[in-house]
């Protein structure tokens, strides 16, 4: 059942939607796997276990054919050295998506198997992931990071690809910024 035309009002200082529909919570002990030290990912977990990232959707539903949206807000934080990031995933049918960067600054690595690829993300700035391509995002700044994302409604989740095959690099925490370690699970 398609939904009816409607009007989502977008504020991207406040990194909201409205009307809102599912809201998503991700703590540190929904992320396990992700973090290379599994034992600060651990304590971290089983101490205060922060929130890491949070995903408010529009009404729109992940169905065939619709256009949902939704706003992806990190908090700031490390783990064991690496910057907090979101668990990942591959869209099952390969479909492309477009996320644009609110608030901060962040970063958006794509792996598609073999090559990694690396967009600085600010306000402002789109990035697109192809068909194909496995993504997931970082904060790598001291402040909140929101980006709104747009996708097909079929294209399907599927986070188990990323377990599995890694994402290529990992994004350490530096003197200096971040950087990009080789190849990792
Ligand atoms: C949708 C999409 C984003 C992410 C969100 C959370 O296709 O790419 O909305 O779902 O940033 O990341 P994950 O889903 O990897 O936990
Ligand atoms: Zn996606």
């Amino acid at each position: 059942q398609p939904v009816p035309p409607m009007r989502i009002a977008f504020d991207a200082a406040a990194a909201t939607l409205s009307p809102e529909g599912p809201t998503l919570t991700r703590r540190m002990s929904d992320l396990e796997g992700l973090f290379a030290d599994h034992d600060a990912w651990r304590d971290a977990a089983e101490g205060e276990n922060p929130v890491v990232y949070s995903v408010v959707s529009s009404p729109v539903p992940e169905e065939d054919r619709e256009l949902p949206q939704s706003i992806t807000t990190i908090q700031p934080g490390t783990t064991g050295g690496e910057f907090w990031m979101t668990k990942g995933h591959q869209h099952p049918n390969h479909q492309g998506e477009i996320y644009l960067g609110l608030h901060g600054a962040g970063g958006l690595l794509m792996f598609d198997g073999e090559r990694t690829e690396w967009i600085d993300m600010a306000p402002g700035v789109i990035g697109y992931i192809p068909p194909g391509w496995a993504h997931r995002s970082v904060n790598v700044g001291d402040e909140p990071y929101s980006f709104l994302a747009v996708y097909p409604g079929g294209a399907g989740h599927d986070y188990g690809w990323v377990l599995e095959h890694g994402m290529g690099h990992r994004v350490i925490a530096g003197d200096s910024g971040f950087s990009l370690t080789d190849y990792t699970r």
